[in-house]
């Protein structure tokens, strides 16, 4: 290699080592300073929190670590009696009032009920918009109305509820909405064409209100896990079999990194390293190729596994 060949060679490595230098510097600022201002941290007056699909697991979970920062609660989901059951063990273990409203929020009824009980509450502080269910088959195998039903809990009732949440948060300057997304937010599945689509609706729906609420004190969150032991598989009849062990999180872990990334400002929230450098990859690998492993998953699934078996996360 010639002189001139060498020095070039270290010039673009000194560059990027300091450009890499100075990128480290500015996330570990950003990373202080959101964490100085988190919408976690501050203790003034009564914060309340509204848990969508708060009966069970991420949800509940949710409600779990709220109650234990000392938040007062308003549980939604349709099943009462185990919203009753949540609230009370709530109540008597953090001594914190829970409040229980029952709505379907794939009906347009549910959801304005929903609107109108944030629009009463003085308080709020801390949303999560994260009621949901699987749906197993291709799309033209399932009927429209579970379609539609599914893009009202996700799409309609997260929009709904955000857009009567933040003038309060925005009068307060202070306030946190968390969007249940999941990880197939970063690409398209087959067996969940509309569940996936739902999910990057709200990973970009949550970017884009990101900026736009940049210095209001408000800070929003798309979070994005991957197989999670809940009753999402159950209620949804999706086959879980054949997804190794390693690749499940359990809903409290997925939560608590919620959290800690709320904390750090961080706006996508990928629980787990390997789904982390996934997600990462997912942005990266040229799309057809993604087309055709989506293409190789469809024919094994209806070669090797039961007609009716999807995958979702
Ligand atoms: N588990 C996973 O592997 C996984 C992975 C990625 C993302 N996610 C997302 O995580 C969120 C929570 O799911 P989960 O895993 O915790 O499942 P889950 O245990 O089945 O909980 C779903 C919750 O949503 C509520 N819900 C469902 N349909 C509703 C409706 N029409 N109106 C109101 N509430 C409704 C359910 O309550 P009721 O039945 O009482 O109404 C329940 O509380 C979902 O958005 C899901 O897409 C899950």
């Amino acid at each position: 290699m010639s002189r001139l060949a060498k020095r070039q060679k270290n010039i673009i490595g000194l560059s990027l080592g300091i450009a890499a230098g100075i990128g480290a510097a500015v996330t570990w600022r950003q990373r202080r300073r959101a964490r100085l201002t988190s919408p976690l941290q501050s203790a003034d007056g009564e914060r309340v929190a509204l848990i969508t699909g708060a009966s069970s697991g991420i949800g509940a979970a949710y409600a779990r670590a709220l109650a234990r920062a000392g938040y007062v609660l308003i549980l939604v989901a349709r099943r009462e009696a185990r919203l009753q059951a949540l609230a009370e063990e709530l109540t008597q273990v953090y001594h914190v009032p829970v409040e229980v409203l029952v709505a379907d929020l794939a009906d347009p009824a549910g959801i304005s009920n929903v609107e109108a009980r944030i629009v009463q509450i003085g308080a709020l502080a801390f949303l999560v918009n994260n009621a949901g269910f699987g749906v197993p088959g291709s799309f033209v195998q399932n009927e429209i109305a579970s379609h539609e039903a599914m893009i009202r809990v996700y799409v309609n009732a997260a929009v709904r509820l955000t857009r009567a949440a933040l003038p309060v948060m925005l009068a307060q300057r202070h306030g946190a909405i968390v969007n249940v997304a999941s990880f197939v937010a970063f690409f398209p599945v087959t067996g969940s064409v509309t569940y996936s689509a739902t999910k990057a609706y709200l990973r970009s729906f949550t970017e884009g209100l990101h900026q736009e609420l940049d210095g209001t004190g408000v800070r929003v969150q798309a979070l994005c896990p991957g197989f999670t032991r809940t009753e999402f598989q159950k209620t949804g009849k999706i086959d879980e079999q054949g997804i190794p062990n390693f690749l499940w999180m359990p809903a409290e872990s997925v939560v608590a990194q919620s959290l800690r990334d709320l904390d750090n400002g961080r706006v996508i929230s990928v629980p787990g390293l390997g789904y982390r450098l996934l997600a990462l990859l997912a942005g990266l690998i040229p799309r057809d190729l993604l087309y055709s492993v989506g293409q190789w998953t469809r024919r094994y699934r209806a070669t090797f596994a039961s007609p009716s078996s999807a995958r979702s996360s």
